[in-house]
């Protein structure tokens, strides 16, 4: 099937949705995007990911053109358009064509859906260890410099990821966010990351049953912690087996990531 993209307030096929070389996404890596996935046509967080969209656009300085109401309207017919039972949506927002090639103007609105499987989550990940803390971290820009730069590093040390940390903290992973288990508490960091949607609702879930803390989290601990997993809108919930050459517990996914697994999974299902 061929994919329907939309750009500005149109909808082409793949192959038509172009933009100027002038855009300073491109020459300048100047723009924000966020991303959620629709489960048999219903996008999940959507209200989450669009309030998540216009808080990224208005700290960059980005005027977006359309309405909550339009953004809406046209997420659930580009859905309808490219019919899957599992779509990863990215809604792109440039810096726009600059005549100097440096200050933002008007910025162009670019919707890809495209079909996605989620990852194995019976498979533990290996987070390689990186020191490094995200530029803006709390705006989705789509700057993923560094993380792309690293991928043949990473390939080498045959990780899945990288667990980003920085002096003595950890914040985050390239594109998911970490939380530790310990003594039956439930905690993630509050402080140099991306605040995530799958976190949000995790912190929220799992209120009910464990004690939840957000606060800074040292390398330290989340080194000799009983369970480490990784939350974010493609994986869920992912069990962290490794970390350098750290193993976290047995390697295995922890017993109580699977617990919450099996909730979030169902919690999930009440948005559908
Ligand atoms: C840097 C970063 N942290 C965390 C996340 C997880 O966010 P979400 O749960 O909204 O997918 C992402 C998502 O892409 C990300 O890029």
């Amino acid at each position: 099937m061929n994919p329907i993209f939309y750009i500005n307030g149109a909808f082409v096929p793949e192959q038509e949705a172009r933009l100027s070389v002038n855009d300073i996404a491109l020459l300048r890596g100047y723009g924000i995007f966020d991303f959620f996935k629709a489960v048999n046509g219903v996008p999940i967080f959507i209200e989450d990911h669009l309030d998540r969209f216009e808080a990224s656009a208005a700290k960059m300085h980005l005027a977006i053109a359309e309405s909550r109401e339009q953004l809406r309207e046209a997420i659930l017919t580009l859905i309808k358009r490219n019919p899957a039972p599992l779509l990863g949506i990215k809604i792109v927002l440039t810096g726009g064509l600059s005549p100097d090639g440096y200050t933002p103007t008007t910025p162009n609105l670019l919707m890809i859906a495209k079909p996605f499987q989620f990852a194995d989550a019976n498979k533990p990940m290996k987070l390689m260890l990186v020191e490094h803390q995200r530029e803006l971290a709390d705006i989705k820009t789509t700057n993923y410099l560094l993380p792309i730069w690293l991928l043949p590093q990473m390939k080498a040390a045959k990780a899945d990821d990288y667990l980003y940390h920085k002096d003595g903290y950890i914040t985050e992973s390239s594109r998911s966010n970490i939380f530790i288990i310990k003594d039956e508490q439930l905690i993630t960091s509050n402080q140099g990351i991306l605040f995530g949607i799958t976190r949000k609702h995790i912190l929220k879930m799992a209120a009910k049953h464990f004690e939840v803390i957000e606060r800074p989290v040292s390398l330290e601990e989340a080194l000799s912690t009983d369970e480490v997993f990784t939350t974010g809108s493609t994986k869920r919930v992912i069990g962290i087996g490794q970390i350098d050459n750290h193993l976290i517990g047995n390697g295995q996914t922890g017993k109580a990531t699977k617990y919450l697994q099996t909730l979030f999974a169902e919690y999930e299902k009440m948005y559908l």
